[in-house]
Order: structure tokens, then C-alpha cells, then sequence
């Protein structure tokens, strides 16, 4: 008999007028600004996210390997010391990593509910919609939202692991990193876990050549900010005018990206009314990528009132995962 699979519902909590309002405040900010800048929040819709997904396939790109690697060997053993039914995670995606997560808590016997919180609708979607032929019996309910504004409306039953894999913490800085540490503190009850994934400082060309590989997928996922600006605020940015450029600053261990003019442009922002120059060589800031010292990272958890539990490496040291407790 053919087995059917219930359509996964996606919950929405950015809905158009959200997500309209928030891509219009931050591109007037940061066109206005000097120097400009945007979130690296809006290199995700459909095609963003895939042109990530191929990033990490990249040889340079040894983050998702590493980690991969940490949770092939320790899945078990986070399933247990956390003892969780409920996994919460972060910025999604594509749930690839997941799995493995999930198989260790069906394995472990407590698997019982899945939310991944992605802003992509597109690739949450998709992403449910195959864990759910995967896992029959989860409970899934897939939220669209950004983690950064959203954490007070994740669900708050079971006995919850919230994962922020990848590194994507990196994205945020310190400041902005102890806010979202706090709250998600607040948010986490006794016996609920975090389980952070995060890239450790380390050679400065390896880090430089993993945001700036041979094959340019990287340069084309940072120029696809410009065309989600172009489609949904109609402006004309010519993105092949940028030039890809990452840069390693050591004094605040992140990695910068930044879109650099080849040339003088004006360019338009329609849906804002918004004119802007650009001079031949201005760089424009897409996205920060901090890297850790396991210490320092120990501390900011432990600020924000965290626990850590349980602390792993990859054999190589690029790349560590963290078990905290609230
Ligand atoms: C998804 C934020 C973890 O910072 O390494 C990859 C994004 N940017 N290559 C990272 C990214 C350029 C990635 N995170």
C-alpha cells in the first residue's frame, strides 16, 4: 500500500508585511550609512540558500565537515546527556546536519518533536516536508522567523535541545552575540540544553580561502543579496560591478565579506525611493563571520548564565560544539 505523508504546516511568523518592513529598514540604514552595509539575514531566499548549500561542498569550505564530523562521533552522547524530545534549531536551512540529531534521539528513545526555525519559507519547507518521510511519528512544525527577534515565540513544551549549528553565531557581533545569548537564556527552562556549533580562530589563509574559494560560489552568494534588493525593493544594482572580497581581521577574530564597486555607480532603489552613489573601489560590508577561542567562548556563555556541559572538537581543532545547560 502506498504510504502517504501528511503535508508538513509551516508556521509563519514573518509575514509579509514583517519581512517587507524589516528588508526596507535595513537597506535604508545600511545604503545611508558610511560606510554602507547590509545583513548577511538577506542572502537567504530560495536561490541564497542554495548557492550556501554549495558552499558547503566546497574543498575550502571545511566548517560543515568538521562539525559533521563532531556530530557523527558524539550524536549519541548528546542525545543522552541531554536527554531531550525536542529538538528547536536555529537557522535550519536544509536540516542536512540534523539528522544525525534526530537519529540519535530516536535511537536514545526520546525523540519525540522537531522545529526548525529558518527565514527561508522556501527551504524550510522542503527541508520538513523530507524529515517527515524520514521520521513518520515526529512532531513537526517547521517557523519561519528570525532567531535574533523571534526566540520568545518558539514553542515551550517537552524537554528541549535549542541547536545553533554552523557557526552562524559568528554572524552576530559580541554585543549583539550577548543579547541573543540572554535571551535565549531566558527563554530555556531546567533541564532544556542549547547545543552550539561554532568555527574556531586558526590559520589566516585557510580561513581567507573558505569565504573566497576557486570556483567563485561564495562571490556569487554574496552578490545574490544585490539581487534580492533588485527584485524586492526594484532597484538596479548591477551585481557583476561588485567585486567578491573577504578579509580576515585578526584584532576582532572575524572574517569580513564585502562587496567592493569596480567603478562609480548610482544606483536606484525603487520600492524605497532611495538614490545612492557609489565611488569606483567603496566597500560595502554583506556579513562578519567571528571565529572563537574555546575560552572566550566558555565566558560568554557562562555571562549569559549557561552551564557548559559538555565541550567537542574535530581531531583537526577547526571546529568546535558546545552542550550548555540554562
Ligand atoms: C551560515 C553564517 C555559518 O559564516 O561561514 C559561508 C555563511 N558566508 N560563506 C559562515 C557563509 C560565506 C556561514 N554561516
Amino acid at each position: 500500500m502506498p504510504v502517504s505523508h501528511p503535508t508538513v504546516h509551516v508556521i509563519n511568523h514573518l509575514d509579509r508585511d514583517y519581512l517587507r518592513q524589516s528588508l526596507e529598514r535595513d537597506v535604508t540604514t545600511g545604503l545611508t550609512s558610511s560606510p554602507k552595509w547590509l545583513p548577511p539575514k538577506w542572502f537567504y531566499d530560495a536561490a541564497g540558500s542554495e548557492l550556501f548549500s554549495r558552499i558547503t561542498r566546497l574543498p575550502e569550505y571545511y566548517p560543515t565537515r568538521r562539525e559533521l564530523a563532531i556530530l557523527r562521533a558524539r550524536a549519541a552522547d548528546l542525545a543522552a546527556s541531554s536527554g531531550a524530545d525536542t529538538l528547536v534549531e536555529l537557522g535550519s536551512g536544509t536540516s542536512e546536519k540534523t539528522v544525525l540529531l534526530l537519529d540519535a534521539l530516536a535511537a536514545a528513545g526520546t525523540l519525540r518533536a522537531y522545529t526548525p526555525v529558518d527565514v527561508d519559507a522556501v527551504t524550510l519547507a522542503s527541508a520538513a516536508q523530507r524529515l517527515a518521510g524520514r521520521f513518520p511519528g515526529l512532531a513537526l512544525r517547521a517557523v519561519c522567523a528570525d532567531f535574533e527577534r523571534h526566540l520568545a515565540l518558539l514553542p515551550r513544551t517537552g524537554r528541549r535541545m535549542v541547536a545553533f549549528l554552523g557557526g552562524t553565531i559568528g554572524n552576530l557581533e559580541p554585543a549583539a552575540r550577548a543579547v541573543f545569548l540572554k535571551e535565549l537564556r531566558a527563554t530555556l527552562r531546567p533541564g532544556d540544553t542549547f547545543l552550539l556549533g561554532a568555527d574556531l580562530v586558526k590559520d589566516t589563509g585557510r580561513l581567507v580561502a573558505a569565504y573566497d574559494d576557486a570556483a567563485g560560489v561564495t562571490a556569487a552568494f554574496n552578490r545574490n543579496v544585490l539581487r534580492v534588493i533588485n527584485r524586492e525593493l526594484d532597484a538596479d544594482f548591477v551585481p557583476q560591478a561588485f567585486e567578491h572580497v573577504a578579509l580576515y581581521d585578526a584584532r576582532h577574530d572575524w572574517i569580513e565579506m564585502l562587496l567592493r564597486a569596480s567603478r562609480d555607480m548610482r544606483v536606484r532603489v525603487g520600492g524605497l525611493g532611495l538614490v545612492v552613489d557609489f565611488a569606483e573601489g567603496e566597500e560595502m560590508r554583506t556579513e562578519i563571520s567571528a571565529k572563537f577561542r574555546p575560552e572566550g567562548l566558555r565566558e560568554e556563555l557562562e555571562a549569559a548564565g549557561f552551564n557548559v556541559c559538555r565541550r567537542y572538537t574535530d581531531p583537526a581543532g577547526d571546529f568546535t560544539l558546545i552542550l550548555a545547560e540554562a
